[in-house]
């Protein structure tokens, strides 16, 4: 199996950034953790992160055809991008949204989630665990 880990803008600052929300840990630690996951579960990645919406749409279109699924968290993209949404919905690959914080105990303007409607399910509050257990989801709920 064969899953795209997308992150939208500004996780490239993690452990820099807002530790009390996101963690201690960096981008960096967080790539390998998601790695040594999907090894462990026999599963393949690829991790991408940009602070660009147009290019998030761009991977997700280009994913079709070559992965089984996305692991996508959108950063701030998750409260605005109706074109994000579309992407996933045009390409039809199975999709996991997470967030490291839980957008639902955080500021009113953080509870739409536009991408959330065409997931197959969302994992928040979690830190980077939540990747690993989207991964885990994948491993075993293999797509079609
Ligand atoms: C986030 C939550 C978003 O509200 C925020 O804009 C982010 C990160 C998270 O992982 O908790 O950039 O997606």
């Amino acid at each position: 199996m064969k899953l795209l880990v997308l992150n939208g803008p500004n996780l490239n600052l993690l452990g820099l950034r807002e530790p009390e929300v996101y963690g201690p840990h960096s981008y960096k630690t967080l790539c390998s953790r998601i790695q040594e996951h999907a090894d462990a579960m026999g599963v393949q990645v690829t991790i991408r992160q940009t602070n660009h919406e147009g290019i998030l749409v761009d991977w997700i279109q280009e994913a079709y055809g070559v992965y089984d699924g996305i692991i996508i968290n959108p950063g701030a993209y998750t409260h605005t991008s109706v074109a994000i949404l579309d992407a996933v919905k045009a390409v039809g690959l199975p999709t996991i949204e997470v967030h490291l914080s839980d957008t639902t105990k955080r500021e009113a303007f953080r509870r739409i989630s536009y991408i959330r409607s065409a997931c197959v399910k969302t994992i928040q509050g979690h830190g980077i665990e939540g990747y690993l257990e989207a991964i885990t989801y994948f491993a075993e709920h293999p797509p079609a």
